[in-house]
């Protein structure tokens, strides 16, 4: 155990910290990570107060050099982090008076710790929405590309994971565009109240200095300061609504992954995944198990966790900042990760997907995936709906009973149910005719899905322009 007292605030302490509690309350070995967005604060900060007059221009000069050092020491790994300093402000604080002497002593004024680990995570978290954006893009461009490529394509479609209907590949795919375009805007939102800032707040009620935190926000590329100095140290809604927004992400990405491991299996043979994806086993030499889907599919849990983590953190908890705050780096770094791990995986694979055609095609076949278009045929001869449902439920039993799909009925077979049946009843009864009929804004005919695609190509484009 140190002799001494906590140097930043062990002023008024009589006795050093207990060796256990220093290690419980230190956050250094997590909140490290922020090391680049901590000193880059702290140079707005400093430029603020040499603006000001609160610094000379020589100390602000001092403090940038030295913070500059500082940060390539960290990034070679040469960096001395210590526990007992607690946390990345004060290792980094200490350090900078280590080098440039009671300069460095003057960096923390008007300031505090509550308002800096604030202005710290969003500036991070704000980089990492950036490249989490860059990622879904990529994802949603690949999901756009392939469903272009395979808007021909025919599989059956489900509902309760029976054989509903045919639809085209390229409109399923799309679905799963339209889910990951809608997580998309919704991190986009996001970032607007991430882009605030806490800094100037200083612990809670703002500083006595003459700061200018426009100047501040300015510099760090924040939309605004954060309106009351209260709310700015002790808001942590933001890394609640990111994970919110994650959850949902990688709710999508397990649905889509429950999807591509179960057409990978031999019992619907629908696509196939290049072995850089799949994985074997050590026991069962003629397994290729799709274990990249399998694991986003499993890392979901741990999101929707953090997801509950941050909410209870901040719940009950009164104005203002609270240690109980520190919590909050370890879910919201681990939901990053995630996050950029799955778009990652995923992104990469989707372009990848081989759609086996003809095994597709040979599913929508069986099934009578074709039943609704034979009612539709008998509605527009003049049968009223339920009794178009009772004609096919009759055809569709037949056919059951006889091992025929209604297209490999002869007409007479067809005819016994009813009388309205003409020749032209097989342009509905195929697979192409079933999809090619579904002609509308959200429908499956491959042109509307190849209308779709474009669509969704011209709206990622879009938003990509409003950012850049
Ligand atoms: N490590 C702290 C956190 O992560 C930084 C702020 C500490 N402030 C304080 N007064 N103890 O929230």
């Amino acid at each position: 155990m140190s002799q001494q007292t906590n140097q930043s605030w062990g002023g008024r302490f009589s006795e050093p910290t207990d060796a256990f509690v220093e290690q419980f309350t230190a956050s250094v070995n997590f909140d490290r990570r922020l090391f680049h967005h901590d000193i880059r604060g702290s140079i707005a900060h400093a430029t603020m107060l040499a603006r000001v007059g609160v610094l000379t221009l020589d100390e602000r000069d001092a403090i940038i050099q030295g913070l500059g050092e500082i940060e390539r020491e960290i990034e070679e790994g040469a960096f001395p982090w210590s526990v007992a300093l607690e946390d990345v402000h004060m290792n980094i604080e200490a350090r900078l008076t280590e080098k440039i002497g009671i300069t460095g002593k003057k960096l923390h004024t008007g300031r505090s710790r509550n308002d800096q680990i604030a202005t710290d995570i969003r500036l991070y978290l704000r980089d990492e929405i950036d490249a989490i954006d860059a990622e879904l893009a990529r994802l949603r461009d690949g999901l756009i590309e392939l469903a272009t490529r395979e808007a021909d394509t025919i599989m059956p479609g489900f509902t309760h994971l029976q054989t509903a209907q045919p639809v085209t590949f390229g409109h399923h795919l799309l679905a799963w565009q339209e889910m990951v375009a809608r997580d998309h805007e919704r991190l986009r939102d996001c970032r607007k109240r991430v882009n605030v800032m806490p800094l100037g707040a200083a612990a809670l009620a703002g500083t006595t200095y003459p700061i200018d935190r426009h100047v501040t926000a300015e510099l760090l590329g924040f939309e605004r300061p954060a309106e009351n100095s209260l709310d700015a140290v002790s808001d942590r809604d933001f890394a609640i609504e990111f994970a919110a927004l994650a959850s949902l992400l990688l709710m999508h990405l397990s649905r889509m992954s429950e999807e591509l491991v179960l057409w990978t299996s031999a019992q619907f043979d629908f696509i196939d995944l290049p072995d850089r994806f799949c994985t074997g086993s050590s026991i069962m030499p003629q397994k290729k198990n799709p274990d990249v889907p399998e694991l986003v599919r499993g890392k979901s849990g741990r999101v929707y966790g953090h997801l509950m983590s941050l909410l209870t953190l901040m719940k009950s908890q009164p104005l203002a900042y609270n240690k109980d705050n520190q919590e909050d780096k370890e879910p919201l770094f681990d939901t990053l990760d995630t996050v950029k791990g799955c778009l990652r995986a995923f992104a990469d694979m989707i372009p990848a997907i081989e759609a086996k055609a003809d095994s597709m095609y040979e599913a929508a076949r069986r099934g009578f995936s074709t039943a609704t278009d034979l009612a539709d045929y008998l509605v527009r001869a003049g049968v009223a709906f339920r009794d178009a449902h009772e004609i096919v439920g009759q055809s569709v039993a037949y056919g059951i009973e006889q091992g025929k799909d209604l297209s490999e009925m002869t007409l007479e077979e067809l005819r016994q149910f009813s009388d309205a049946i003409g020749e032209d009843v097989f342009e509905v009864l195929t697979l192409e005719g079933s999809v090619a009929a579904r002609n509308h804004i959200g429908g499956t005919a491959p042109d509307q899905v190849r209308a779709a695609a474009q669509r969704a190509r011209d709206a990622l484009s879009a938003l990509m322009e409003e950012r850049a």
